[in-house]
């Protein structure tokens, strides 16, 4: 069995469609919520849901952040044999070393169809843009940002009277379709990575 840990920043609402998919499915072990804000609101669903959750408040200095959040990982027993971490809007960048250990192991969901759009605000990019489609992808974490290789991805239309919000919320909506489906790739171990490659055994 995998040990997962999800790692947040706030609302929390991909973490409570992991959560739901982790308790229904019981094919990974979510073992701890992990936050960079007190204020996060999805603390208080983790804890709804009895999964142990531990704040790493902010610091700048990346090596010694990833290194107390490798710490609590360990902890968890979430290693890079037998772990995965989700990044689920946790708003932070993690740092090569932390990265290269659990290469492959780390996922992120991404607001945008990749490589479209990657860093901050990625909905209001794609409206000032003038996109006709975006969407949401799930990689997984190399030390750039949003650059690692890219698992699963789901378009939505953008229409004329969308604004950053209306295609935010649409996108949200396939968000917490997608990454309960990459999570169940991983763990059922379909994935065949090839450097930048994702191949999925059986896809069609
Ligand atoms: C999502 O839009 C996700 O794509 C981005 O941050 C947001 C997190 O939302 N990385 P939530 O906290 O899961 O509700």
């Amino acid at each position: 069995m995998i040990n997962l840990a999800i790692l947040i920043s706030g609302r929390g609402s991909n973490m409570k469609a992991i959560l739901n998919f982790a308790a229904t499915k019981k094919i990974i072990t979510p073992t701890v919520v992990i936050s960079n804000n007190y204020d996060a609101a999805g603390i208080k669903i983790a804890s709804k849901f009895g999964i142990d959750t531990i704040i790493i408040p902010n610091i700048k200095d990346r090596r010694i952040y990833d290194k107390k959040l490798e710490k609590v990982l360990l902890k968890y027993n979430i290693t890079p044999k037998n772990g995965l971490i989700c990044l689920a809007g946790f708003m932070r960048i993690l740092g090569a070393d932390l990265t290269k250990k659990y290469k492959n192991r780390i996922m992120n969901i991404h607001p945008s169809l990749l490589p479209a759009f990657a860093g901050l605000n990625a909905q209001k990019q794609a409206i000032e843009y003038g996109a006709k489609y975006s969407g949401c992808t799930i990689h997984f974490v190399d030390a750039g940002i949003d650059t690692g290789p890219i698992i699963l991805q789901a378009m939505v239309k953008i229409k004329d009277n969308d604004n950053h919000i209306s295609l935010a919320k649409k996108i949200l909506r396939k968000e917490h379709q997608l990454y309960p489906k990459a999570i169940n790739l991983f763990a059922t171990k379909k994935l065949i990575i090839d450097g930048k490659i994702v191949k999925i055994i059986n896809h069609v």
